[in-house]
């Protein structure tokens, strides 16, 4: 497995395996890999491409007062597990991104606007700044991301498209626990009673779907969604929301004639200072 800490060692690599005729697939994350993580580069190593992880704490998707000094930075352990998989050809870990000047940035619209960015305004700003300049630095073809993060996985799709990248953008499914609660890196931050409620995210939202699928009006079958929520411990509930999974706009339900879009229904809430998001096709 090579390991590039700097953008000319990468290029000059995938560059050799473009010239080769092979193609290129990119799993861009932040590092403190799970199984969720894993199962990305699964989905990469599938396409036949060459497979290149990046691992890049990028602080211009962090608000001030969030969690950028103190993100988990595990590098040996990724790597060994990275290592293990026998997928990953690269890893791309570069120790700069932003050169002193740096003034450019990608501001998406359209996907990224309502549900996430109502919380963190700055938030897809910063990722699909890093995303282009991930995306360009590595040479990549192709490019998986999870459905977990589902707005995020929007977003990146309209910019590859917007800006005429040619990159084909790959989802992947959510990988979850055992007891349903997505896996994110951010659970990490969950103390033991906490961890007892976050499962409640996930069932609240199978419990909406039923309910819709049931002919419960939707503003009814979110609100006892909210409701399920904080009786299970949540502090605060961001957004549940029913939406069209393709433009984001909220989908009107699935009482009235089938339009043919489908809905999916998007959550973010908080226990405690630790934010959970999670998604579920409906
Ligand atoms: O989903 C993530 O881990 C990050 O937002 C990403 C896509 C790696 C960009 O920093």
């Amino acid at each position: 497995m090579n390991i590039c800490t700097n953008r000319q060692e990468m290029l000059a690599l995938s560059a050799g395996w473009t010239k080769d005729g092979q193609t290129i697939c990119l799993v861009p994350t932040m590092g403190n890999l799970h199984d969720g993580h894993l199962s990305l580069v699964e989905v990469a190593a599938k396409t036949g491409s060459r497979v290149i992880t990046s691992i890049y704490v990028n602080p211009l998707q962090f608000a001030p007062s969030e969690d950028f000094d103190s993100y988990p930075r595990t590098t040996q352990d990724d790597l060994d597990k990275l290592d293990a998989t026998g997928l990953c050809d690269a890893v791309f870990m570069p120790q700069t991104m932003y050169e002193d000047g740096h003034a450019t940035a990608i501001k998406p619209g359209g996907v990224a606007e309502g549900l996430e960015s109502a919380a963190r305004p700055h938030f897809f700003e910063g990722v699909a700044t890093v995303v282009y300049q991930l995306l360009v630095q590595t040479g990549a073809d192709k490019a998986v991301f999870g459905e977990k993060d589902f707005q995020q996985l929007k977003v990146i799709e309209q910019m590859v498209r917007d800006l005429h990248m040619g990159v084909e953008i790959i989802a992947a499914p959510t990988m979850r626990e055992p007891d349903g609660v997505a896996m994110s890196s951010r659970n990490g931050y969950l103390n033991a009673a906490q961890r007892a409620c976050a499962p409640a995210l996930y069932q609240a939202l199978q419990e909406a779907a039923e309910a819709l699928r049931d002919g419960t009006e939707t503003q009814t079958a979110l609100t006892a969604a909210r409701q399920a929520v904080l009786a299970a411990g949540f502090d605060t509930v961001d957004y549940i929301e029913l939406c069209d999974a393709a433009s984001l706009a909220r989908h009107e339900g699935l009482n009235g004639p089938d339009d043919g879009t489908a809905a999916v229904l998007l959550a973010a809430a908080h226990i405690g200072a630790v934010r959970l998001i999670d998604n579920l096709r409906v």
